[in-house]
């Protein structure tokens, strides 16, 4: 036998609005399934308080009533299956998963989310001057090319042919943050665009470039597929590039962490007087900003100042080790 529980009758014409509205002040109960016949929609909800009958009542009239809902099936967990929390990161469709327990994890995976097509495992660290990590398939559609959404925008990402993880999201969306519509952005190891791309979109004029020619040719594609124009694409070493750029950039963008600080002076050069380098690195707990001083010296050898307008950590990257961002003004002596 079920319990009674509470519920809202509506007209169906009505019933998505107003679920969505029920949804949105936490009133509808998700562990309940919906009942309809054929002219009403009965939607189970947790208890109605002020806010959700006045946002509901501006939809459409409803009745309050009690009836027997069925209960909503679980779907299992991963952790369900497995009895411990895996470790994974999704990309697109894929599902990347620790060498270790790698066939039980997929197995797990794939059984529970519809949207993961593909599992595979690294079998190197991200690794060489493109920073790429090598995979074995371990189960699903083979491949390691997929399409990833972030922020709106769209990325055919290849994760053997070049760099690419969602853990900079959120520090992609602070830099969009901090660019204004016409600003200058110099995206100095743009991989296949996450950076370059967002900040296109809020209409910024970049120029982004990679040594990594499978990575270029994403960022080519990921600029047409989310209809971009306003991006000059290289291919090249930065240091070389970012020299017909010297005294141009708002903003330069420094995510090469191993190596950051052997592009220092070019990135000083690109800057513009009171323009910022956004420069990530790695760093030991111990002593996380100690590259400020090297950003310093970078200045003063070019013969401008300036000063550290933010730092902080981006993610922690291996035991003891963060990945972290200065921002530093450039000051130039104007000529
Ligand atoms: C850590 S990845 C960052 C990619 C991208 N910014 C992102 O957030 O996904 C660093 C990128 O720098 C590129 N790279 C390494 N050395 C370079 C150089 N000397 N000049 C230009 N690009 C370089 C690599 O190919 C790689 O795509």
């Amino acid at each position: 036998m079920l319990d009674k529980s509470l519920g809202l009758k509506v007209s169906r014409k009505n019933g998505e609005k107003i679920r969505k509205a029920l949804v949105e002040t936490g009133a509808f109960d998700r562990s309940r399934k919906i009942c309809s016949d054929e002219s009403h929609v009965y939607l189970p909800v947790l208890q109605m308080d002020e806010k959700s009958s006045a946002m509901v009542g501006n939809i459409a009239e409803f009745e309050l009533v009690e009836i027997n809902f069925p209960p909503e099936e679980k779907i299992p967990s991963p952790e369900d299956l497995l009895g411990f929390r895996p470790s994974f990161e999704v990309v697109g469709d894929i599902a990347m998963v620790e060498d270790s327990d790698a066939e039980r994890v997929a197995a797990a995976l794939m059984s529970t989310s519809k949207s993961i097509k593909t599992v595979i495992a690294p079998i190197s660290d991200v690794e060489g001057e493109f920073r790429t990590r090598r995979f074995r398939h371990v189960a699903g559609e083979a491949g390691t090319v997929t399409l990833h959404r972030e922020h709106g925008r769209r990325y055919r990402v290849d994760l053997e042919g070049a760099y690419f993880t969602p853990r900079l999201g959120t520090e992609r969306l602070r830099i969009a943050s901090l660019v204004s519509p016409g600003d200058v952005v110099l995206d100095m190891f743009a991989g296949v665009g996450p950076f370059a791309l967002l900040l296109a979109k809020k209409g910024a004029d970049v120029i982004a470039m990679d040594k990594n020619p499978v990575a270029v040719k994403y960022l080519r594609e990921n600029a047409l597929l989310n209809k971009i124009n306003n991006i000059e694409i290289l291919e090249g070493d930065a240091a070389e590039l970012a020299r017909h750029y010297e005294n141009r950039a708002d903003h330069v963008i420094m995510n090469l962490p191993h190596s950051a600080s052997e592009f220092l002076l070019p990135a000083m050069r690109a800057a513009r007087s009171g323009g910022v380098v956004h420069y990530y690195c790695i760093a030991l707990e111990e002593d996380l900003y100690k590259d400020e001083a090297l950003i310093r010296k970078a200045a003063e050898e070019i013969g401008a100042g300036g000063e550290v307008l933010y730092k902080n950590i981006v993610r922690s990257y291996a035991p003891h080790r963060s990945n972290v961002v200065i921002d530093f003004r450039v000051k130039k002596a104007v000529i």
